[in-house]
């Protein structure tokens, strides 16, 4: 292949430089096309835009393909790393060593508290907030009580302010869900991980300590690995166009968890189980689902089925499906949910309609039923999925202010509105 494009427009030849990226990605260069031609590219929802370099994570969406850093996904679920050590690797590069990894797990348990005054925010809100609103409101609100880190250019200033993060959005999580069920705040524990610090703090009461299984917290630690990162998708690419106008890392991170929020990305863990409990309590069979949607006069839509990048299975929900079996196992639940999902996948997988149009599972359709059997309520899957994305949220932001070519993220349109016309004064007005 070449290593230019041309481009033709009204008889005149440009050329654009083609790049390849590591895995043999190929990319014409379009950063002159407007001061070149004068024609911008119009491309609404960024399908074939490549936004960034990026060296984090690599997807091959026809091959169902995902690595962090270069690492298969799968192999995060047969090797068991912690959660901490992934976002570790994702946010520097390369898998931390035992004292860069006890030196980062001790920034965690040192910051898992969050500030006295923060607890008061959560009084403010109703009783039937929503979650994720709550969840980005006191992310952001992190803000007023670390301006130290709104300049950050030294690497362990920033390791700092990763830590507060990742440690504090468990404690705000857990806090948002006691709050709507009017419970007491229960502290974080120094003793515990990751995982079974934040089921402590949701679910121990001040007379009864919550005894954490050890298969729920191993489910939750690879639940949050394989949400951790996936490229330039809605809510990371929302923390970039943030973090481009150089807004701080709180800041940039609650605008992530507002774009994660919508049902057609994070939100689609929760729409997946309320269309599951749909059919179980007897509106709606699955075969009827699966028509339904198919129907191009309605607005229904298979809740975790289909991906904009992979057009084949979606490798973490081949992971989670096994752990799936096996939590539900162990935990001796037998979820009539989770046949109903095998149904449907089973009637969409030989079905015409998903075949030609790539649909198969994605990491939503099985993760809620693990979620249901650990026992956190529905309202809380999408703030699970944001917990499990915020390194891979860090990472990016690290990397574009790292970058020194990176410039503030500013699309063009393509007007199509009034042409010039004059102002008319109201009592002239029709
Ligand atoms: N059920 C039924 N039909 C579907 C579905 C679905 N879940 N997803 C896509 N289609 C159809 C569309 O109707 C369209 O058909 P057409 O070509 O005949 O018009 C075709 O497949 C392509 O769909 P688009 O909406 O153009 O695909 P896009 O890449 O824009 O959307 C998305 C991807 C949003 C994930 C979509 O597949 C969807 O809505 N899925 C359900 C929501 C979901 O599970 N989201 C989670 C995504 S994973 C994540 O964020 C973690």
């Amino acid at each position: 292949m070449s290593d230019k494009a041309a481009l033709t427009i009204d008889g005149k030849v440009y050329e654009f430089a083609i790049f390849t990226g590591t895995e043999g990605e190929k990319a014409i260069d379009m950063t002159n096309l407007r001061a070149q031609t004068g024609c911008v590219a119009y491309d609404p929802s960024y399908a074939n835009v490549g936004s960034c370099k990026s060296a984090i994570t690599y997807i091959d969406g026809e091959k169902g393909i995902l690595r962090y850093r270069g690492i298969p996904i799968e192999q995060f679920d047969t090797e068991k790393p912690n959660f901490v050590e992934v976002a570790w690797l994702l946010i520097f590069g390369k898998l931390p060593n035992k004292k860069e990894l006890a030196a980062f797990s001790k920034k965690l348990t040192e910051n898992a508290a969050i500030h006295e005054a923060m607890k008061y925010h959560f009084e403010g809100f109703p009783i039937t907030a929503p979650p994720m609103a709550i969840l980005s409101a006191m992310i952001n609100a992190l803000s007023c009580f670390y301006p130290q880190f709104f300049t950050i250019h030294e690497e362990d200033v920033f390791e700092d302010a990763a830590a507060r993060l990742i440690s504090k959005i468990r404690t705000i999580a857990a806090y948002s869900y006691r709050s709507s069920r009017g419970r007491p705040f229960i502290a974080p524990h120094p003793k515990l991980r990751y995982c079974a610090n934040f089921l402590h703090m949701m679910f121990s009461e001040p007379y009864e300590l919550y005894q954490v299984d050890p298969a729920v917290e191993d489910a939750l630690n690879l639940l949050l690995i394989l949400h951790a990162d996936h490229e330039q998708n809605c809510s990371t690419s929302t923390v970039r166009m943030v973090g481009s106008s150089r807004a701080n890392l709180f800041a940039s991170c609650a605008a992530g968890v507002c774009a994660l929020w919508g049902p057609l990305h994070g939100g689609a863990n929760t729409a997946v189980i309320e269309m599951l409990q749909s059919i179980h309590t007897g509106n709606i069979s699955p075969e009827d689902c699966i028509k339904m949607a198919k129907d191009k006069n309605s607005s229904f839509r298979l809740m975790g089925f289909g991906h904009r990048v992979y057009k084949s299975y979606d490798p973490r929900a081949r992971v989670i499906k096994k752990q799936c079996d096996k939590v539900l196992a162990t935990l001796g639940v037998n979820d009539p949910l989770l046949d109903i999902a095998l149904k449907l996948e089973e009637l969409a997988l030989k079905d015409s309609f998903f075949q030609e149009r790539g649909l198969y599972p994605n990491v939503d359709f099985y993760s809620g039923i693990i979620l249901r059997a650990m026992g956190i309520p529905v309202e809380m899957f999408t703030v699970m999925f944001a917990i499990g994305r915020l390194p891979g949220w860090i990472a990016q932001w690290r990397e574009q202010h790292l970058d020194a070519s990176s410039r503030i993220m500013r699309p063009r349109q393509i007007y199509i509105g009034n042409k010039q016309r004059d102002y008319i004064p109201l009592e002239k007005r029709g």
